[in-house]
């Protein structure tokens, strides 16, 4: 294993620099959910030149690719999101988006590029790899469908494997680092929608109308309960109502009024009951004020709950690679949502986190800011500690 290591770092520093190149140019061009084109066009481009087979599945956009195909016994499989935001960037980087309102400011560029980056140093040994690895370049992860279209190809079928690993980058956490969980890692997201129905009127004799304003007003506070009354006070849960509309002038009560927001939740007895409790008394307060209500629940991705086997797997490549410093255990999950979750349905997996801040103040602002600045260094983690997994897998 010693040489391995040796071997290993020698082709980490040869492609090194040449991997931050791609990054750049990846995140001058930042595409959109599902119109990931040319970002497409150059992954293919890249994984054939490493001499990667192309999956034999079918997808609107983004690719899949495999090295060492005919050794199908052991297989694992490597997942990167690929496609960017429409934030405007405002970072002041020489290599800052060319597209005018789309940015890379989730960091799926540096997923891309430590993919590829790990697909580059395992092709140079895949002789000495007893096995298969698969890497899935993910469309759509921002619209939350990419990872449903990658399973419905019929990947998973075709290419049984025995686990997946996904990696996103997190300012929390120091480049250099990766950041790693056991148990739930991020939530599930679920989309709300209550429509409050009265009856319209003029806003100077409320007693001859009913008032859905007023009623949506006693349903979103009363929502909040769920989550101080409801939830165990040691678990976690989130509801925000982010959207409340109502009439069209200040002196007329409308006939409705609606409101939208999103439930985060890790537990699913905890998803059910809030969604059980939100319909309750969303109906029942409108009730008692004489209004009628409909509430329409609609459940996104699951949480991202980590297989411990796999996080532990992880773990030993992240301390190889590197050291014992270079590994941070994450105190608590994120409450943002990852289609990752959809994979974890169908075999067991994990992810982890790429570290990206540094002495930059702006390298410690939040995902999904324009003005974020990512540490390049976690291209070059993400890279060698994916091959590091696949190598103490398959070796
Ligand atoms: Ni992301």
């Amino acid at each position: 294993m010693a040489a391995m290591t040796e071997k290993l770092q020698k082709l980490a520093e040869q492609h090194q620099e040449e991997m931050i190149t791609i990054r750049r140019r990846l995140h001058e061009n930042p595409e959109l959910s599902m119109k990931e084109e040319q970002t497409t066009a150059f992954i293919k481009e890249q994984c054939r030149e490493y001499g990667l087979k192309e999956a034999d599945v079918e997808l609107e956009s983004g690719a899949v690719f495999l090295l060492n195909p005919e050794k199908a016994e052991k297989s694992i499989i490597f997942r990167a999101d690929i496609d960017a935001l429409p934030v405007k960037e405002s970072t002041g980087l020489p290599f800052s988006s060319k597209a005018s309102g789309v940015c890379h400011s989730c960091g799926h560029d540096i997923h891309t590029t430590a993919l590829l980056f790990c697909a580059r140093i395992l092709s140079c040994i895949r002789e000495e790899l007893d096995g298969r690895v698969i890497f899935i370049f993910q469309p759509a992860e921002e619209v939350g469908k990419g990872a449903n279209m990658v399973i419905k190809s019929g990947l998973f079928e075709k290419y049984p494997s025995q686990m997946i690993i996904g990696i996103h980058t997190w300012p929390e956490t120091p480049a250099g680092n990766i950041g790693i969980r056991r148990g739930p890692f991020m939530a599930a997201s679920d989309r709300l929608h209550i429509t409050v129905r009265g009856k319209g009127g003029h806003g100077a004799h409320p007693h001859k109308s009913v008032d859905p304003v007023l009623t949506a007003a006693y349903i979103l506070t009363q929502l909040q309960s769920v989550i101080s009354r409801n939830v165990p006070p040691l678990q976690s849960a989130v509801i925000t109502i982010g959207r409340i509309t109502g009439g069209p002038a200040a002196n007329v009560i409308p006939d409705e009024a609606s409101m939208e927001g999103t439930v985060r939740t890790f537990l699913p007895e905890i998803r059910d009951m809030i969604e059980q409790r939100v319909t309750e008394i969303a109906t029942h307060v409108a009730a008692s004020m004489g209004a009628d209500c409909t509430v329409d629940y609609h459940r996104g991705g699951q949480a991202v709950i980590g297989d411990d086997q796999v996080v532990a797997r992880i773990e030993q490549a992240g301390r190889e690679e590197l050291g014992e410093d270079g590994v941070t255990y994450l105190e608590t999950p994120s409450m943002g949502s990852e289609d990752f979750s959809n994979y974890l349905s169908v075999l067991p997996g994990a992810m982890l986190r790429l570290g990206t801040s540094n002495e930059i103040p702006e390298s410690h602002f939040p995902l999904h800011n324009g003005k974020t600045i990512f540490d390049e260094r976690a291209v070059i983690v993400g890279g060698r500690v994916l091959s590091r997994i696949a190598v103490d897998y398959l070796m």
